[in-house]
C-alpha cells in the first residue's frame, strides 16, 4: 500500500507529530477563486478557498444559500475552472490538462450526484448505472455485473428495467448514487442529493450514503442543509460569503498559490 491508498482521515488535533504522519491528500485545493463575469463587471463570488480531501473522508458542506458551495464544488470536481488557484488530484494538477484528459480523469476519479438526478429518460436504470463504464470502455459484462451489484446494494435489484419516468423521487436518487459509483472512483461529490425528496426518503438516502461509503471506501463530499446527514459526517465544512469558516487543511501550507492581495467582492 502506497501513502496515497492510506484510507485514515487526518488527525484534527493538528499536532506536529500527526502532520509528520499524516497521509498525502487524495484532494488539495489551494487558494481557489472563482469569478463570473456579468453586465462587463467580474464579480467574484469564491475568495481562496484552501481544502483537502484525504481517502475515505466523509465531508459535509454547508452554507446559506449563495455562499458558494455548488461553485467549490464545482471546481473540486472539474466541472469549472478556478478564476485562481490550484486542484490537486492525488498531486496532479488538473490544469494544463486538455479536455478531453479532464473528462476521462473525472470519470475515473469522481462519482458525481446532483440535486436533479440527471439521468437518461430513455434509458433503463441499469442502463442509466453502465453509462460512465461504457463511455471509459470497460468490457459490458464486467461493467453490468458491477452495475447490478451497485442496483442491489441500494435497494433497487427489482427495478433494473425501469425508465427513470417510472421510478419515484428517492428511487431515482438511489440510481444516480448508483451510477455515481460504477467507476469504483475514490471520492464521491454530491450537491444537495436529497434537496428534491421528503424528509423521511431524504433519511434513507442519508443511511444509504454512509452504507455506500462503507462498502466501497470512497471519500464522499456532500452539500447538504440536512443536520441529520452533516451530524454523521467526519468534518462539517461551513461556508459562508465565498469562504471557508472552518479550515479545510490541517497542514500549514495555505498560503494562496496566485499571489493575489485579499479580496474584494468587486475585482473589476
Ligand atoms: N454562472 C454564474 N454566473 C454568475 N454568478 C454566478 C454563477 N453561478 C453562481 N453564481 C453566483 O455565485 C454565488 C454562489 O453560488 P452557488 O451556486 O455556489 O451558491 P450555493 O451555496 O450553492 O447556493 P444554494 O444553496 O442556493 O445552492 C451566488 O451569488 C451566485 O449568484
Ligand atoms: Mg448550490
Amino acid at each position: 500500500m502506497t501513502a496515497l491508498e492510506t484510507t485514515h482521515a487526518p488527525n484534527p488535533t493538528g499536532t506536529a507529530a500527526a502532520k509528520a504522519a499524516a497521509p498525502a491528500p487524495l484532494l488539495a485545493a489551494r487558494g481557489l477563486r472563482k469569478a463570473f463575469e456579468l453586465g462587463g463587471r467580474s464579480i467574484e463570488v469564491l475568495h481562496g478557498v484552501d481544502l483537502d480531501i484525504y481517502s475515505g473522508d466523509r465531508i459535509a458542506i454547508v452554507g446559506r444559500s449563495g455562499s458558494g458551495k455548488s461553485t467549490l464544488l464545482h471546481l473540486l470536481g472539474a466541472l469549472d475552472v478556478p478564476t485562481a488557484g490550484t486542484v490537486r488530484w492525488l498531486g496532479e494538477d488538473l490544469q494544463g490538462k486538455s479536455d478531453e484528459e479532464t473528462a476521462a480523469f473525472r470519470n475515473k476519479m469522481i462519482g458525481f450526484v446532483f440535486q436533479f438526478h440527471h439521468l437518461l429518460p430513455e434509458l433503463t436504470a441499469l442502463d442509466n448505472v453502465l453509462m460512465p463504464a461504457l463511455i471509459a470502455r470497460q468490457p459490458r459484462k464486467v461493467a453490468q455485473e458491477r452495475a447490478a451489484w451497485l442496483l442491489e446494494m441500494v435497494g433497487l435489484a427489482h427495478r433494473l428495467g425501469h425508465h427513470p419516468g417510472e421510478l419515484s423521487g428517492g428511487e431515482q436518487q438511489r440510481v444516480a448514487l448508483a451510477r455515481a459509483l460504477v467507476m469504483a472512483p475514490r471520492a464521491v461529490l454530491a450537491d444537495e442529493p436529497t434537496g428534491n425528496l421528503d424528509a423521511a426518503t431524504a433519511d434513507e438516502i442519508h443511511a444509504l450514503i454512509h452504507r455506500l461509503h462503507q462498502e466501497t471506501g470512497a471519500a464522499f463530499v456532500v452539500v447538504s442543509h440536512s443536520k441529520e446527514l452533516s451530524g454523521r459526517m467526519d468534518r462539517v465544512l461551513e461556508m459562508r460569503d465565498g469562504r471557508l469558516l472552518t479550515p479545510g487543511t490541517t497542514q500549514n501550507d495555505t498560503t494562496p498559490t496566485d499571489g493575489a492581495a485579499p479580496t474584494a467582492e468587486v475585482v473589476a
